[in-house]
């Protein structure tokens, strides 16, 4: 088993690392060209318990600005756990993680509504109200801003709308649209505040696999043209190595791996070659039928 304390860094020491190390530690790769910059997300050595259960141990990791930041791991690795703690839904059992500086760990529920205002979350099943409309859904988030006024609220409704392609629909009920398509009310509605950084759980994750690419290339389109930075939890390896720049698995509590998808398509820790080359054989894969 490997933790953090194993990490190397891939670039120029990891020739040396894969010379004296036959089998690969964790590998964590930071931007050559984020050097000296402030991380809009920090991670410093979070664990979190559940009851007996140690679900993550000595997590970290950085998220910069304008960045797309995949997190990836087998089901009940910790993924949808992780996204809680980033975003102050729950408080980790030790560990640091600041946002713009902040640690967000320590703020009490009214200076954490504060801080969410800059963060935008896509639900993994989208979590539309059921009774209320698709612009009501998207206006959620801002139905308590007094010093917004509704004709500006409406406005950036419809423009969100149409950014998702979903133009003319803000009438409509939820229970009236398909999977995918509240997915799309979903992305509109955690962009509404314009967040500075948007989470999104598994965005992929129950669409068949041309909605699943459409929702990948909406996600990174829009990201791109707002400017805005992402964190995306999924088990979609394909499309998570597609759109991100870098990418995190978490396996065993801990980090095994974090590059960009360059670097972990050819990184040779047995755990990530088998999660990212989708193998039918090695761990965990004893009901295969490709073994
Ligand atoms: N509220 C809870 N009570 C007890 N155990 C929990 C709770 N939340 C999470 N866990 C445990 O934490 C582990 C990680 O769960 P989590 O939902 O974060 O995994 P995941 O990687 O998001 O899985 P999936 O890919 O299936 O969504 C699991 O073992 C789960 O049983
Ligand atoms: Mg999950």
């Amino acid at each position: 088993m490997s933790g953090p304390q194993d990490s190397i860094a891939i670039g120029e020491r990891s020739a040396r690392a894969a010379a004296s190390q036959p089998q690969p530690a964790a590998c964590v790769s930071v931007p050559h060209d984020r050097e000296g910059e402030q991380p809009l997300l920090s991670v410093r050595d979070v664990s979190h318990t559940v009851g007996d259960t140690h679900v993550l141990e000595g997590i970290s990791f950085d998220v910069f600005r304008g960045e797309i930041f995949g997190i990836m791991g087998m089901s009940g690795s910790g993924k949808t756990t992780l996204l809680r703690l980033l975003i102050g839904l729950d408080r980790p059992t030790s560990g640091r993680i600041l946002f713009k500086d902040r640690d967000i760990t320590q703020l009490d529920e009214f200076e954490l509504n504060e801080v969410r205002r800059s963060m935008g979350m896509c639900f993994q099943y989208s979590a539309l109200f059921d009774s209320m409309t698709v612009a009501e859904n998207v206006a959620f988030t801002m139905r308590n801003r007094r010093d917004v006024p509704r004709a500006q609220v409406n406005a950036r409704v419809n423009e969100l709308l149409d950014l998702v392609e979903m133009a003319g629909t803000g009438h409509r009920m939820p229970a009236d649209l398909s999977g995918g398509m509240k997915k799309r009310v979903g992305i509109a509605r955690a962009l509404m505040q314009q967040p500075e950084l948007v989470f999104y759980d598994e965005p992929s994750s129950g669409l068949d696999p041309v909605m699943a690419c459409n929702i990948t290339g909406l996600i990174k389109r829009v990201s791109e043209d707002l400017g805005s930075t992402a964190v995306i939890v999924s088990h979609d390896v394909e499309h998570l190595l597609a759109m991100a720049h870098r990418v995190l698995m978490l396996h065993d509590r801990h980090v095994q791996v974090i590059g960009t998808p360059e670097e972990l398509r050819a990184c040779e820790i047995p755990i990530v070659h088998q999660f990212v080359h989708g193998l039918g054989t090695g761990p965990g894969a004893e009901l295969c039928p490709a073994r």
